[in-house]
């Protein structure tokens, strides 16, 4: 293991430092030092070759000659903390079961029943904590969290979050219409109050938004008549928060949303006039979008959940992540667990290049592959863009957070030690040995706003 601790002192990490610059810039740093202080922002990258008492020395009139340090060994990195931009929470015990419907077979057959049982918060009690825990410790630092129709249960995610020292978005998820197995609210009132009372309660409990933010959650089209989209679009520009929503994600989810809002005649259309489609909006799928979709998203600024592993699971096709990108739209990963089984962005990288490779296949064009350094992008920096934390997190620069992941790939498959052993070793090899074949067993450290909070070395 790294040596060193990681007390709320000044610290200083010397060693291997790989991120995103750009979504076509990977920066592999083979000696590289990172300062972090007391208040978990980094002080300082480093990316000539020093050791840890040349780096403490440079650094010294910046407080850090006594900083701690944590030296990885050769065979370890540092790389940004990955964003979740899509899980929803109450879904977490159907994990890997239920994916042999289609999209409104596996919502009425599997979803709604889950999601109507949080009612009970006990039960939200012991899912949730394991939810952020799990997700903290497979190296997602920031998760976008939808919820549930339950407003107690949907307070319990957010403490959950920011008990366990995750970054994340949550909103009460918002349905009187187009659902089952009574996982819908009496009203458009109730619906609206309800929304509000969680908004209230994460602001209360994190004032600064250090770490949770509220955001407005309807469900998407079919399940919001015109009426309650409207004042969901106000709330959210009452309490200027973050909007989460599905959208485009199969045709018939297209059909059912133009069918209750007849008014339109896209989907985003839709967003557009009810106040929801803006700069803090995060838009699951957008798979089957038409052109003046695009130009909607672009114009607004929203962001785009892209879920590889779920759009696989239930059929729904392949979001054109290419367009979206050659458009200037910002686009990160999402598990959406649970119709993608693995609640994992490490994995959803390996998803989203075999879809894209699928897509390339289908469209007859290879201009849709996605390449690793824009699957190293999107998990991370795109991720960041989306959920509005590009000036916070995301990749190693002077100012930002320091949410950040100790891998280690001694033990992943075929990850020979030459890589490591020689010289400045090979950092883009033992990046793609980790991507494609590392476990949960590779992620020792992570920390989220400087502190260390899960990892199999973790001490908790
Ligand atoms: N559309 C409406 N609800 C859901 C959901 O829970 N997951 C996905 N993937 N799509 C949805
Ligand atoms: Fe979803």
């Amino acid at each position: 293991p790294a040596s060193g601790t990681d007390s709320g002192a000044k610290r200083i990490f010397t060693g291997r430092l790989i991120h995103s610059k750009s979504l076509k810039h990977l920066e592999i740093i083979p000696h590289g030092a990172i300062g972090v202080e007391t208040d978990g922002s980094i002080a300082f990258v480093e990316t000539r070759h020093a050791s840890p008492e040349e780096v403490k020395a440079r650094y010294a009139a910046d407080g850090f000659a006594d900083a701690q340090i944590i030296k990885l060994t050769r065979s370890q990195f540092l790389f940004p903390g990955m964003i979740d931009t899509h899980l929803h929470a109450p879904q977490w015990p159907n994990l890997a079961l239920g994916m042999e419907g289609t999209l409104q077979e596996w919502c009425e057959g599997w979803t709604d029943p889950v999601e109507a049982s949080y009612s009970d918060n006990d039960k939200a009690r012991r899912v949730y904590a394991d939810v952020t825990k799990t997700t903290l410790s497979l190296g997602s630092t920031t998760v976008a969290y939808n919820s549930s129709i339950h407003p107690e249960a949907t307070n319990i995610l957010a403490d959950c979050a920011l008990a366990a020292g995750q970054r994340a978005i949550v909103g009460k998820m918002c349905i009187t219409v187009g659902s089952t197995h009574g996982n819908w609210e009496d009203s458009a009132e109730v619906s609206i109050a309800d929304s509000e009372k969680s908004i209230k309660h994460i602001r209360k409990i994190d004032p600064k938004g250090r770490l949770v933010h509220p955001c407005i959650q309807p469900r998407g089209g079919p399940y919001c008549p015109p009426k309650l989209m409207k004042a969901l679009g106000d709330q959210c520009e009452e309490y200027q928060t973050y909007v989460q929503a599905h959208m485009c994600e199969t045709q018939s989810d297209i059909d059912r949303t133009l069918d209750m809002h007849p008014n339109y005649s896209c989907y985003s259309d839709m967003y557009l006039a009810s106040g929801l489609l803006n700069s803090r909006s995060i838009l699951a799928h957008c798979i089957h979008l038409q052109p003046k979709d695009i130009e909607n998203i672009a114009a607004s600024g929203a962001g785009v959940a892209h879920n590889p592993n779920s759009n696989t699971c239930l059929r729904d096709g392949e979001c054109r992540v290419r367009d979206l990108l050659d458009h200037g739209v910002k686009v990160g990963l999402g598990t959406d667990c649970s119709a993608g089984y693995m609640p994992s962005i490490h994995d959803a990288m390996r998803c989203a290049s075999n879809v894209s490779r699928h897509l390339a296949l289908k469209a007859d064009d290879g201009k849709y592959v996605l390449g690793f350094t824009e699957i190293v992008w999107l998990a991370t920096m795109g991720g960041a863009q989306v959920v509005g934390m590009d000036d916070k997190i995301g990749n190693f620069q002077k100012g930002k957070k320091f949410d950040a992941l100790l891998i280690d790939v001694e033990g992943v498959i075929s990850a020979d030690p030459l890589l490591w052993k020689e010289g400045d070793g090979d950092g883009e090899a033992m990046l793609k040995k980790w991507v494609f074949l590392g476990d949960r067993s590779s992620i020792k450290k992570v920390y989220v706003d400087g502190k260390l909070v899960a990892g199999q070395d973790t001490k908790a």
